[in-house]
């Protein structure tokens, strides 16, 4: 792909604004929770089980980590984000965590950009995930620029982002996702690593999880609504440009809790499943790998404790969110990872969980 300026300059300020808007301002949406709340758990009296002795340890996509925990793709683009995303490698790196990186394009369009992803030169051993939308595929992108994104950092997975409410909230999205399934389908066949298909916000239901299982990917973050909202970030970028929504509009609520879609793609399919969207308490990540996720994702919270307090605030947000899961895991009686994925008839659904998940024939 030949480098095109224009295109560079909006992808540079927009990764930057995204940053700062999520750092600044209320992100999410009004009265829209990704339900995990709704979801009682069934308490041990007698937990049969040493905390001390309580190991988080667990393997995802062929690799051994400390905890089910990692830091969900983030920024990548513009000069700054080289030093946020070093920042969480190291993070990540001490604390035996993968993290992912934001979307490469501005790195496929303009080569500059490279070192604002290429955190494994400075931390060789973090587990890094890369990152491409697949709409990209749609519009002008090939198999040679998504082997370029992944080589380039050495990512040892990939992530393909599908965010289609998000494209539809920005004048200058690209809404043709036509062929994207075919295109998942070819870099999944094609690509030396694993390929994780990942929601940022709208959540995936099992039909599709299921569908991305069979066309080759080797994970799934089902990315539900209820934490950061794209669409609502889109919108307050372009307000005063007439964007298609309000912030208002009651079409900002749109998409599936996260919870309701880790409940059902664990139900559902066999493929690892990643649990983001809105998880800020080690609370919630238990619940969702008790419904069966291997492991939960976080974005905004890690961001907010880097922006405001440096790598040492991050480090301890991540520390003592790992440390609450643990603490869940002593009052369910359950020592290890394996043995809380299988508390599913642990947890009550209760409300509109109840009701979602009796209508989609769960219950
Ligand atoms: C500043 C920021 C930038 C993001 N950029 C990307 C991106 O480029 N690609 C992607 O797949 N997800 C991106 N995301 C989405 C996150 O990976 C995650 O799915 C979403 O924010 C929900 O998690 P949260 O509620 O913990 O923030 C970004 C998130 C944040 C906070």
């Amino acid at each position: 792909m030949s480098s095109n300026k224009e295109e560079t300059i909006q992808l540079e300020s927009r990764k930057a604004q995204h940053v700062k808007l999520v750092v600044e301002e209320e992100v999410g949406v009004d009265n829209v929770t990704n339900g995990f709340e709704l979801f009682e758990v069934v308490p041990k009296s007698i937990p049969n089980t040493d905390y001390h002795k309580i190991s988080l340890t667990t393997s995802f996509l062929s690799h051994s980590f400390t905890a089910p925990v990692l830091v969900a793709g983030m920024t990548g683009g513009y000069p700054e984000a080289q030093k946020i995303n070093l920042s969480l490698a190291r993070v990540c790196s001490k604390l035996g965590i993968p993290m992912g990186v934001g979307s490469q394009r501005a790195m496929v369009v303009n080569h500059d950009m490279i070192p604002t992803y290429d955190v494994k030169k400075e931390v060789p051993d973090v587990f890094l995930i890369g990152n491409l939308g697949l709409v990209q595929f749609s519009e002008n992108f090939t198999l040679d620029d998504y082997f370029f994104a992944q080589e380039k950092i050495d990512a040892d997975a990939m992530a393909l982002h599908v965010n289609a409410f998000q494209e539809l909230c920005q004048p200058e999205g690209d809404v043709n996702f036509t062929g994207a399934w075919d295109w998942l389908e070819k870099i999944c066949q094609n690509s030396s690593v694993p390929v994780v298909g990942k929601e940022v916000g709208s959540g995936i239901g099992w039909e599709e999880v299921k569908k991305m299982q069979e066309i080759g990917c080797a994970a799934v973050d089902v990315g539900g609504s209820g934490g950061t909202s794209w669409a609502k970030i889109e919108i307050m970028r372009h307000e005063g440009d007439d964007p298609p929504f309000s912030l208002d509009d009651p079409t900002l609520r749109w998409g599936i809790p996260t919870s309701f879609a880790t409940w059902e793609a664990t139900e559902k399919t066999t493929i690892p499943i990643i649990s983001t969207g809105g998880i800020s308490h080690g609370l919630m990540a238990a619940k969702a790998l008790a419904m069966g996720a291997n492991m939960v994702g976080i974005a905004r919270p890690v961001l907010k404790a880097l922006m405001n307090g440096g790598e040492k605030e991050a480090e301890t947000w991540l520390v003592y969110f790992i440390e609450t899961i643990k603490r869940v895991m002593f009052l369910m009686g359950v020592s290890n990872i394996k043995d809380l994925r299988k508390q599913k008839d642990m947890l009550i659904p209760t409300g509109r969980a109840f009701q979602w998940l009796t209508r989609r024939k769960f219950i």
